[in-house]
């Protein structure tokens, strides 16, 4: 029988919940699918950080590294440690270190829900750069503290970050309907964004067969709303991916619904799984965090890892439930609840 070696990493508040209630339904469908998944759990998290002075070990990513994917929940408690020390302890340096360039979103409505917006075929694949640009943490603070101060963050893109991510999206998009927006600002930014517009025109040639489209990302967010169904894969630079992509959720009816998978796709080392909300203080520990963002997070794990029949399976078994109703608005079912509709559901 497969085995696959998972590292889970819930983390913080409702990236517990989450993610202990995504794996009794992995395990499930491990069993119905005849695999095996041998998890490891990692405590790395703000607590972890009270008690040891950092988020993971000083050898924490080369302990990753031998794992076939790992599964995270949420990182962050800004009450206690700073959002800036948790996830630069933690989250991400795990995407960087493992150039797990392409952060890839999905985003559609799910059967049984209706979301905010009025739209039919609103179905999105966002693909975000997710190891340079805007997160590349270049910069500092200078004259700190006095009247003179300046804190700069410059963004970094490279030839070989943006053509890498370009392509991986260039492909998804021929895989999906053929239709590719890549998302900039090079109206007002005139170097990095003026070089992502110049690669995605030249690498366009190459890809005949998918038509692209350049839009800034105010427009797009405008897009996003008033038209969300005239787009297919999206692909954006690290900070705008992040903020379309919140966008894209909220269009989905929630963070509770959003999925996403840090691939790398050159599987050098493990890629990351985990939903793309965080650690939502303001309803941890309450019990109706939605563990569908989680879930189907771990159906794009088993896909990833090869288990396709599985990962669909457990993606039909989330749409059995908010198909009746179960999960389809914020605290409209309890964490548990949801969880044992998809698991039964699962059984087919
Ligand atoms: P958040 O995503 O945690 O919460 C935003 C809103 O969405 C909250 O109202 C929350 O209740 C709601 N929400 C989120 N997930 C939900 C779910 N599964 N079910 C129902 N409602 C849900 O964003 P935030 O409040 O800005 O961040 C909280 C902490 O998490 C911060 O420390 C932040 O830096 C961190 N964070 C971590 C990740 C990550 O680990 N990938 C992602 C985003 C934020
Ligand atoms: C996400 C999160 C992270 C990001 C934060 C917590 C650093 O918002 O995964 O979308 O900005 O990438
Ligand atoms: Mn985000």
């Amino acid at each position: 029988m497969t085995e696959y070696s998972l590292a889970v990493i819930p983390g913080d508040g409702i990236g517990v919940d989450v993610t202990d209630a995504a794996m009794t339904v992995l395990e499930a469908a491990a069993s119905r699918f005849g695999f095996s998944l041998a998890p490891t759990r990692f405590p790395w998290s703000c607590a972890h950080y009270h008690e040891t002075g950092a988020m993971m070990p000083e050898d924490g990513i080369e302990t990753l590294r031998g794992f076939d994917a790992i599964f995270l929940g949420a990182v962050g408690w800004p009450d206690t440690v700073p959002d800036a020390v948790s996830l630069h302890g933690l989250l991400l340096p795990i995407r960087k270190h493992f150039d797990q360039y392409a952060n890839v979103r999905p985003h559609r409505l799910l059967q049984g829900i209706e979301g905010p917006l009025r739209t039919d075929g609103f179905d999105i694949l966002c693909i975000r750069e997710n190891t340079e640009g805007e997160y590349a943490g270049a910069g500092g603070r200078v004259h700190q503290g006095t009247a003179n101060e300046v804190a700069t963050e410059t963004s970094v893109f490279t030839r070989m970050g943006v053509e890498r991510i370009l392509r991986f999206a260039f492909g998804q998009a021929r895989a999906r309907r053929g239709h590719l927006t890549s998302v900039t600002k090079s109206n007002a930014q005139q170097y990095s964004m003026v070089f992502w517009d110049e690669i995605t025109r030249a690498l366009a040639a190459e890809y005949p067969d998918v038509t692209v489209a350049q839009i800034h990302i105010d427009a797009m967010a405008a897009k996003m709303v008033m038209a969300p169904e005239t787009l297919d894969v999206v692909v954006a630079s690290n900070l705008f991916g992040d903020i379309l992509t919140d966008l894209g959720a909220a269009i989905q009816g929630g963070l509770g619904f959003a999925a996403s998978a840090n691939i790398n796709p050159d599987r050098t080392a493990p890629s990351m799984f985990e939903p793309v909300h965080g650690s939502a203080p303001d309803i941890a520990g309450q019990g109706i965090a939605s563990p569908i963002a989680a879930i189907w997070s771990g159906a794009m794990m088993l896909d990833h890892l090869g288990e396709a029949e599985a990962a669909a399976a457990v993606l039909s078994a989330i749409e059995t439930a908010t198909g009746r109703g179960i999960g389809v608005r914020p605290g409209s079912h309890s964490t548990a609840e949801i969880t044992d509709t998809v698991l039964e559901a699962l059984k087919g």
